[in-house]
C-alpha cells in the first residue's frame, strides 16, 4: 500500500496542471509544515529563527518545470532577490535552486545567462549556491553545467543521489573539482535500469559515497533524516579524524525537528533547507511520498479548509 501511494504522489509531483492550479490558490492542504511561507519576508522570519536555534539554512525559492523564457527569468529574479535579502538582514543562508527553474528545459544558453547573474550577486553577498539534483534525465545535463559555472566561480556547488548507479563515477569523476557536495538518497520516481530499486542498496551506496567524498578531503553536506547514515557519518569522522568544518548534516524545513535540535546541541553544523514561493506542489508531493504518514496532514488540510 505504502508503495502504492509513493508511486502516486510521484506521479502528481509532475502534474504541470495542478502545478499551476497550486501557484494561483496559494499554500493549501497542510503545505505550510513544509514550504515556509510564499514571501521574502515570511522566508527571512523562518530564517531568523532557525539561526537563533544555531541552524544555518539554505533557502529555496520553490520553482521547477517552467515553459518560458520569460518565467524563467523571473525565477532567476526571485532568487536574486533572496539572495538581497540574505545579505540585508546578515542571515545565516545559503541558497538552493533548480536548474530547470533557470529554463534547463528551453536552452543552455538561458540556464548559464540566468546562473551567472545569480553567481554574481551571490558573490557581492557571500552567498553559497547549490544546484539541487533533479531527475535522472536531467543528471548529465546537470553535472555538465555545474563542471562550467565552478570553472569561473567559487561559491557553487551541488547535489549528488545515492539511489544512482552512476553516482559512485560521479563521486570520482567531480573530485578533481574538489566540489561541495551535498549527498542525498534521490526524491523522484526512477527506473530500476538506472537506481537502486532496493533500500537497502540505496544506503549501502549512500554510506560509500559519503565515506569516499568525506575521506578525499572534500566538504560534505550529509542531507538526511535517517539515523543509520547520521551515526555512520559521526563514527566515520571520528575514526579518521575528520574535522567539524569539512562537513553537515542538512534536514529540510518541518521534518525531525527536535533530531535537528540534538544535534546542534551536540556541536554538529546543521543546515536547514527552507523552501519559500507559490510553486509548493511538487515539492510538497515528493515530501508526501517519502512519508505517505504525512497525508494525515492533508486530510486536516483538508478538512480545516
Ligand atoms: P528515509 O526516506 O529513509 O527516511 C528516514 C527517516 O526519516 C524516516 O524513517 C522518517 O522517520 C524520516 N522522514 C523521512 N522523510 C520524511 C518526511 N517527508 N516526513 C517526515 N519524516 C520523514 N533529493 C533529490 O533528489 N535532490 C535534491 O537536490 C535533494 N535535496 C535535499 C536537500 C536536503 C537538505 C534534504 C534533507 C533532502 C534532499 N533531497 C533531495 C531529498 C532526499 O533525496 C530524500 O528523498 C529525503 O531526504 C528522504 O530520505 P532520507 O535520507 O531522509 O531517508
Amino acid at each position: 500500500m505504502e508503495q502504492i501511494l509513493r508511486n502516486f504522489f510521484l506521479f502528481l509531483s509532475k502534474n504541470r496542471f495542478f502545478t499551476k492550479l497550486a501557484k494561483k490558490y496559494g499554500l493549501r492542504f497542510g503545505a505550510g509544515r513544509f514550504v515556509a511561507g510564499e514571501t521574502i519576508p515570511n522566508a527571512v522570519d523562518t530564517i531568523q529563527k532557525l539561526n537563533k536555534k544555531g541552524m544555518a539554512v539554505t533557502i529555496d525559492h520553490l520553482g521547477e518545470f517552467i515553459d518560458s523564457e520569460k518565467e524563467a527569468k523571473e525565477a532567476a529574479e526571485g532568487c536574486i532577490e533572496a539572495i538581497r535579502a540574505i545579505g540585508k538582514h546578515h542571515l545565516d543562508s545559503q541558497l538552493s535552486l533548480k536548474l530547470t527553474s533557470m529554463g534547463l528545459d528551453i536552452s543552455e544558453e538561458l540556464v548559464l545567462e540566468n546562473m551567472h547573474k545569480i553567481l554574481e550577486a551571490a558573490e557581492e553577498e557571500n552567498v553559497f549556491v547549490t544546484i539541487d539534483m533533479e531527475d535522472h534525465a536531467r543528471c548529465d545535463k546537470t553535472l555538465e553545467l555545474f563542471k562550467k559555472l565552478r570553472s569561473t566561480h567559487e561559491n557553487i556547488g551541488t547535489v549528488l543521489q545515492a539511489y544512482l548507479y552512476r553516482t559512485a563515477e560521479d563521486i570520482d569523476e567531480l573530485n578533481e573539482y574538489h566540489p561541495n557536495l551535498r549527498l542525498v538518497k534521490g526524491a523522484y520516481k526512477e527506473s530500476p535500469r538506472v537506481a537502486f530499486p532496493d533500500k537497502k542498496d540505496v544506503d549501502e551506496n549512500y554510506k560509500r559515497i559519503i565515506k569516499t567524498h568525506l575521506l578525499n578531503g572534500n566538504y560534505t553536506a550529509v542531507a538526511t533524516h535517517d539515523d543509520q547514515i547520521i551515526e555512520f557519518t559521526k563514527q566515520l569522522v571520528d575514526e579518521n579524524n575528520i574535522p567539524n568544518d569539512q562537513f553537515e548534516f542538512q534536514m529540510l524545513y518541518g521534518i525531525r525537528v527536535e533530531r535537528q535540535e540534538e544535534l546542534v546541541n551536540e556541536g554538529y553544523k546543521m543546515r536547514v533547507y527552507v523552501p519559500y514561493g507559490n510553486d509548493w506542489y511538487g515539492y510538497f508531493m515528493r515530501r508526501l511520498a517519502e512519508r505517505p504518514a504525512n497525508v494525515a496532514f492533508v486530510l486536516k488540510g483538508v478538512a480545516g479548509k
